[in-house]
């Protein structure tokens, strides 16, 4: 298919205008992107509080949820931006990885609107998204990145946009997979990490010694699963007497927050940041890297925000972290890397399925 992008029609707008659609896990996005850069719209609707009853995501409440809000939240960005469906140049959908009747949800969607309009489809990799999150709107440079996220965790080695070396990644348990456990073994709402950062803020991180797994390893993989049970284990001895088991019941802690509580969070979460640093750090040497790019959910932690900005700056390295919105899912991050597709000149068939196990680097 050829891309047509000449929105003649819309003085001062650049051409590409795409909609872009986010629709892997438990969080329905549209975004209209211009030219690269020009954020003219980005709904996102969570369906966190639906989930949080469950302790986790519900594929099925999930797709279910995708459908009913998508058609609304396509209008409402529409709305935003000022502009008729007519007037975009592409539709792009997250095709992988994910949750299969989740993709599906989007990427059917974007493929209507593509045929029905005769624009092109342009089928974006989710973890390519939060990649190149932390250079939305400017020049993507050579660096090393760190994905952290609910599902992910990876070091990838980007040395031009489309061209990237898969360093390392998590052997068993994903970064922000371990917060969540480790919340809910707490009792604390699903998503468990920003409740850990949030209690972890007034604890002591040198109250509990806790692994840092594979920190000496000499390769750039991860392992979180062992830090979660060694937060299982320690856990009956801090709260048992007082609570009667673990998990804790839901929202007990939250009433209480003793201060074991705040102590465990910080040092459980001092554990996960330390490695991720020094990991991430270790590969900006080893491959002459002088950009760091941290990006995905858990790239919102505040202490890995401060600690990555602390070591960075001892070592010279630039660090590059997208602003919140950007970090969590969106379909900004999608709209981006479609641009910077049709920049290329690629667009996707409209043969091209999903892939729940689609992988940014084969
Ligand atoms: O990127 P994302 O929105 O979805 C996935 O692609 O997985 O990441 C969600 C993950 C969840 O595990 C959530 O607990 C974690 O990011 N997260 C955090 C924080 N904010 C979100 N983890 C630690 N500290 C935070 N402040
Ligand atoms: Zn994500």
């Amino acid at each position: 298919m050829s891309p047509d992008l000449k929105p003649a029609h819309l003085p001062g707008l650049q051409a590409p205008i795409i909609l872009a659609i986010e629709t892997s896990c438990d969080e329905t996005a549209v975004a209209i992107l211009a030219a690269g850069r020009d954020l003219l719209a980005s709904e996102i609707a969570s369906q966190a509080a639906m989930h949080a009853e469950f302790g986790g995501v519900v594929p099925e409440v999930a797709s279910r949820s995708h459908l009913t809000q998508l058609q609304p939240l396509i209008a409402r960005a529409l709305f935003t931006a000022g502009l008729r469906v007519d007037q975009i140049d592409a539709f792009a959908a997250t095709s992988g990885p994910g949750l299969a009747t989740s993709l599906m949800v989007g990427v059917s969607a974007a493929k209507g609107l593509a045929i029905s309009l005769r624009k092109p489809f342009l089928a974006v990799n989710h973890l390519e998204g939060h990649l190149l999150s932390p250079f939305f709107g400017r020049e993507i440079r050579p660096s090393v990145g760190l994905v952290v996220s609910g599902g992910h965790t990876l070091l990838i080695e980007l040395e031009a946009p489309g061209r990237y070396r898969l360093l390392g990644q998590t052997q068993d348990d994903a970064a922000g997979e371990a917060f969540d456990k480790v919340g809910k073994l707490l009792g604390l709402p699903y998503p468990g990490g920003p409740q850990v950062d949030r209690f972890a803020r007034e604890g002591d991180p040198a109250r509990f010694d806790f692994p840092r797994s594979m920190i000496h390893s000499g390769d750039f993989k991860f392992s979180f699963s062992g830090l979660k049970t060694a937060v299982r284990y320690l856990l009956p001895k801090l709260f048992e007497s007082r609570f009667g088991g673990v998990p804790l019941p839901q929202g007990v802690l939250e009433k209480e927050a003793p201060r074991e509580l705040r102590d465990l969070c910080a040092s459980f979460q001092e554990a996960v940041v330390e490695v991720l640093v020094a990991k991430t750090i270790a590969a900006a040497r080893a491959t002459g890297r002088g950009l760091v790019t941290v990006s995905g959910g858990v790239s919102c932690n505040s202490r890995l925000r401060e600690k990555f900005a602390e070591v960075c700056a001892r070592e010279s390295v630039e660090l590059l972290i997208a602003e919140s919105q950007l970090s969590t899912d969106n379909a900004a991050m999608i709209a981006f890397v479609a641009s910077e597709k049709l920049r290329r000149g690629e667009s996707s068939a409209l043969t091209e399925d999903i892939d729940p196990n689609l992988r940014l680097v084969a």
